[in-house]
Order: C-alpha cells, then sequence, then structure tokens
C-alpha cells in the first residue's frame, strides 16, 4: 500500500503589501529587504472576513476538486495553524462544517513553521495503520495578526494564506517513503508569540496582547544546521542522493536559507523552488502553497522523488521524502 497526494490546492488574499508600502509604515526600504531576505512582497489579509479559517476553507475546495474527491471521503481533516481565528471550534472543524465533511476527525495542529509537516506525518501515520483512508491537510495562517507593526525586524517578513493536499492510502508502491520530524523545547525562547495573560479569582495578569518575537540569528543558524541534517537522514533511509530529488519544496522563510540549504546538501538552486519573493513567510502555509504551485505548473511526473522540509518555532523541523504518484 502506498499513501499518496492526490490534490493540491492554495489560496492568498488579494491585498499585496510591497515593501515600498512598508518603508511607509516602518524605518526601512525594499533594498535592505530584499537583499536579507528575498522578499518583495507578501499578501495580507483583508480583515476578519478572511482569517485564517476562510482561507484553510477555500484551500481546501481547491484540494478536493482537484483531487476529484468529495469532502463526504474524508475521514481525518488536519489543520496546522499559529493563528487560528478561535480556540474553540478548533479550525479543522470549522472546515469540516463548511464543506460537509460528515465523516472527518478533526483537529488543529501547532508546530509553528514546521505544522504542515508535522500534519503530514500525523496523517500518514493515521493511513498507515489504517485508521483512515482519505485525509484532508492544510497549512493555514493570518500572521499579520500576529505582527507587531512597528517593528520592522520581523513585520517585513511575514505574510498571510493557505495550503493543503488531499492524502490516500491506495494499492501500489511509492508515495511516501519517509518521514523524520523533531523538537527542541529547551530553545523555544528563539522565537514566541504569546498568549493571552491569565484572569481568575486569584490572579489578574497584567499583560497586554503579545506579538511575534524573534532573535533572527539564531533562527537562521538553527535552520541551515538542521535541515541539511534531516533532509540527509531522510534520503540515507531511501538510499537515494541528493541529485536523485527533483524538487526540494523548503519552508520559504528567507532565500538566504534556502540557499545555505543548498550548498550543505550539494544541489544546484534549480532544485530549490522559491515563492518567498511574492509571499514572504507563510508560516505552516509556506510548503503547501508551493507545492500546490509546482503541481498546478505540471513541473511533477509520476515517480518523480520530492522532499519537503522545514523548520520552525518551537523549536521544531522536518522533513519528508515523497515519490510522486
Ligand atoms: N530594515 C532596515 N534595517 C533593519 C530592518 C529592516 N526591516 N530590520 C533590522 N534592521 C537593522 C537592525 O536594526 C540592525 O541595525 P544595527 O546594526 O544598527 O543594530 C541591522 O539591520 C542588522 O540586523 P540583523 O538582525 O543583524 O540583520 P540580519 O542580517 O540578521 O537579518 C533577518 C535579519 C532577515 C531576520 C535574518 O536574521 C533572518 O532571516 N533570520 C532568519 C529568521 C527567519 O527567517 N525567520 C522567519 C520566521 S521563523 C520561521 O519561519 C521559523
Amino acid at each position: 500500500m502506498a499513501v499518496n497526494i492526490i490534490g493540491t490546492g492554495s489560496y492568498v488574499p488579494k491585498n499585496v503589501a510591497d515593501n515600498q508600502l512598508l518603508s511607509t509604515i516602518v524605518d526601512t526600504d525594499d533594498e535592505w529587504i530584499r537583499q536579507r531576505t528575498g522578499i518583495k512582497e507578501r499578501h495580507l489579509s483583508s480583515g476578519s472576513k478572511e482569517g485564517t479559517s476562510f482561507m484553510a476553507i477555500e484551500a481546501a475546495k481547491a484540494a478536493l476538486e482537484h483531487a476529484g474527491v468529495s469532502a463526504e471521503e474524508m475521514d481525518l481533516i488536519i489543520v496546522a495553524t499559529a493563528s487560528a481565528d478561535t480556540y474553540v471550534p478548533s479550525t479543522a472543524c470549522q472546515v469540516q462544517g463548511e464543506l460537509g465533511a460528515i465523516r472527518a476527525t478533526c483537529f488543529d495542529l501547532n508546530a509553528a513553521c514546521s505544522g504542515f509537516l508535522f500534519s503530514l506525518n500525523t496523517a500518514d501515520a493515521y493511513l498507515e495503520t489504517g485508521m483512515a483512508k482519505t485525509a484532508l491537510i492544510i497549512g493555514a495562517e493570518t500572521l499579520s495578526r500576529e505582527v507587531d507593526w512597528s517593528d520592522r525586524s520581523t513585520c517585513i517578513l511575514f505574510g498571510d494564506g493557505a495550503g493543503a493536499a488531499v492524502l490516500r492510502r491506495e494499492e501500489g508502491e511509492g508515495g511516501i517513503l519517509a518521514s523524520v520530524t523533531g523538537s527542541d523545547g529547551s530553545q523555544g525562547d528563539v522565537l514566541t508569540c504569546k498568549g493571552r495573560g491569565i484572569q481568575n479569582p486569584f490572579y489578574k495578569s497584567r499583560r497586554k496582547k503579545d506579538y511575534i518575537q524573534m532573535n533572527g540569528q539564531s533562527v537562521f543558524r538553527f535552520a541551515v544546521s538542521t535541515v541539511p541534517k534531516y533532509i540527509k537522514r531522510v534520503l540515507k533511509e531511501t538510499g537515494l542522493e541528493p541529485d536523485d530529488i527533483k524538487y526540494y519544496i523548503l519552508h520559504q522563510a528567507n532565500r538566504r536559507i534556502l540557499e545555505s540549504i543548498a550548498k550543505r546538501i550539494g544541489v544546484e538552486m534549480e532544485k530549490i523552488p522559491m515563492n518567498l519573493d511574492h509571499y514572504g513567510n507563510t508560516s505552516s502555509a509556506s510548503i503547501p502553497i508551493l507545492l500546490d504551485e509546482v503541481n498546478r505548473n505540471d513541473l511533477l511526473q509520476p515517480g518523480d522523488k520530492i522532499v519537503l522540509s522545514g523548520f520552525g518555532g518551537g523549536l521544531t523541523w522536518g522533513a519528508t521524502l515523497v515519490e510522486w504518484k
């Protein structure tokens, strides 16, 4: 049996904020942002009607249509997000309700920017053990509400959007061949976005709403040292060489991080598709949005091998090697 990706979809808001626009909000400029990150523009939500659940639903509809399957066939829906509209119900239950996926078990998963990979890994485990046959996994984020728009070191990095994939356990070979995830909570302080303070009869927190805070250079060092190590691990597990992989679909955080990863695994940049120039870092949505672009541009043929890999707050990381169906 194989666990295949049988359809992909994505959604980004129409509103586009280019670097020039941001330079009117904080003390920055287009040249600094492009040189340090590769980002030219990012898509931002138009308001509460275009939040995380709305974008997740739109990406899910596109993925189901692309896969040619109905919502009723879903046994499992997982939404990776660190910026849900509501604590309860989960975003996954909102997707279920809107799509009418009445048979599905639904929950959200937070592994920051690694969330889509963790969802892929979790869904694979459900499918491999026979607990589910068909699953919908989504990465959806409205990071524009988690960002301090007066902090030039973070507000230039992020964008909003969602990406989705449909997975199915089927007869045959290929599909997900190897998968690895990991976490290091001892380094959690490197990238944080704290929740609400405690308010109860015993305690009144004075904490105000918190925003994303990041030690950019630590995240940079972590990313370039960890991601290549885990990519090499899934290659070794499958007996493949770096050049056997058609594309490395990597978390879109920073062009310099991607260039360094390419160098460390010893492949040309043509194997590392990139769209961060147009979307910025959309956290858990970045890998499925890019996968959808590559897929819809007919760049993948049956038998092609791809690696999905990324890193994020927590700290968290993962890599998955897939033989395309
Ligand atoms: N415009 C102009 N100047 C800026 C800006 C800005 N937007 N932001 C920071 N600066 C200034 C700083 O104030 C500093 O000035 P100083 O030297 O006078 O103190 C100078 O630029 C250098 O700042 P650094 O933080 O050292 O810049 P660096 O080269 O490290 O680039 C960046 C910062 C882009 C964040 C980089 O560290 C990075 O990409 N890190 C990786 C982190 C990442 O990608 N995170 C994404 C989210 S995490 C995730 O996806 C898991």
